[in-house]
């Protein structure tokens, strides 16, 4: 990649997901980290992508112009569930193979498709999992055999499935921690309010933030490690003797009710971290600019960008709110509930102590 070329930046998504509050939060904050540090950027829709071999070069164009001038970070958000390998990853691929820096990385986005691929990623490294057999896609609760014989009939057979042991003490709760950079930026338990297992906050369950224990943290950081992710949300299921297992691992993570809970601004610490993968001895547009225009000998050495532990040391400023009082969030939070809600959730609350750190 030519060095007298700005530092240039991307943000890829896709468009039946690009309203959505993650995409339009990273979006803002990738301008605005852009803008502050003279980066070129550039927001990409999938669909808008051609990827050409054309005399035996990867080439790209973008709503039909050649792009010639390559980005070196893209920051990646593609629905999960969805991706296709046969078009989202052969994009992510090409980008890669061309020298830009994805986050997350193809492979890490295949590792997180399908939670037994997760799982055979995380086998073999001593990481606590449920055991679980085959794989699949819906979430139930079998009681017992004649419980499962009787969902039998409701499964689809065409459909992949998976059996995974019941974490009891661990029913209509879990731990969502983000995880950006190798770090943990913030924990939520998350509570289902209606009895059911599955906590999702997309389900009608609370998040509430929360602290970890050290155990907890590092199993997630782990886990991020493995799976090679940049970001990602890591759920944990909890066990009675107050360790922690591996429920999931999202590469597309959301984060609205994540923010709220934690009063964190994930986008910025996401946008923060894809400035500081640019190179440390990068070029901003003005300088850019000016290296265009100079002579060879009036040429010297670039004045160096802000080095990459600036961005780093900004992230953990912005990160360091999560560990800021929780209990008095916790408080505040559990005020704005529904009333309905208050009650079981100061419950719960009340619970936390016990259940992490
Ligand atoms: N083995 C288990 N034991 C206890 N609870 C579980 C178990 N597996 C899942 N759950 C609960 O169900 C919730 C949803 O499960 P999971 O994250 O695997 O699927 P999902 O969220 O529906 O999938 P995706 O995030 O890919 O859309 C978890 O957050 C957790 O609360
Ligand atoms: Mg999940």
């Amino acid at each position: 990649m030519c060095s007298s070329v700005a530092a240039k930046l991307w943000f890829l998504t896709d468009r039946r997901i690009r309203e959505d509050y993650p995409q339009k939060e990273i979006l803002r904050a990738l301008k605005a980290k852009c803008c502050e540090e003279e980066l070129d950027f550039r927001a990409v829709v999938m669909d808008e992508v051609v990827l050409t071999i054309e005399q035996g070069n990867l080439g790209l164009r973008i709503n039909g112009e050649l792009i010639t001038a390559y980005p070196q970070v893209v920051v990646v958000r593609v629905p999960t569930p969805w991706v296709q390998s046969d078009s989202d990853i052969t994009v992510l691929r090409h980008l890669e193979k061309m020298g830009c820096r994805l986050m997350n990385r193809p492979q890490a986005i295949l590792n997180c498709v399908n939670k037994f691929w997760t799982f055979q990623e995380l086998a073999g490294h001593g990481v606590p999992l449920p055991d679980t057999f085959s794989y699949g896609k819906a979430v139930f609760l079998a009681r017992d055999k004649h419980h499962l014989a009787d969902l039998s009939h409701l499964i689809r057979h065409e459909a992949p499935y998976l059996f995974q042991k019941y974490v009891k003490e661990s029913h209509g709760r879990d731990v969502r921690v983000i995880v950006v950079g190798g770090r943990v930026v913030g924990t939520m338990l998350r509570c289902s309010t209606d009895g059911r297992m599955q906590s999702n906050c997309s389900l009608g369950g609370v998040g509430m933030m929360c602290s970890l224990s050290e155990q907890g943290k590092q199993l997630a950081i782990q886990v991020s490690n493995i799976l090679g992710m940049d970001v990602c949300g890591i759920d944990l299921l909890m066990k009675d003797d107050g360790s922690f297992c591996v429920c999931e691992a999202n590469a597309n993570v959301g984060f609205i009710a994540f923010d709220k809970a934690c009063n964190l601004d994930v986008a910025g610490i996401i946008a923060d971290y894809a400035a500081s993968l640019l190179p440390s001895g990068r070029l901003t547009r003005r300088m850019s600019l000016l290296s265009v225009v100079s002579t060879a000998s009036e040429t010297s050495e670039p004045e160096l960008g802000p080095p990459a532990s600036a961005a780093v040391d900004s992230m953990s400023a912005s990160s360091s709110s999560v560990d800021s009082d929780p209990e008095s969030t916790e408080r505040e939070l559990l005020t704005k509930l529904p009333g309905g809600l208050f009650n079981m959730n100061q419950l719960l609350a009340n619970e936390i102590e016990l259940l992490v750190e």
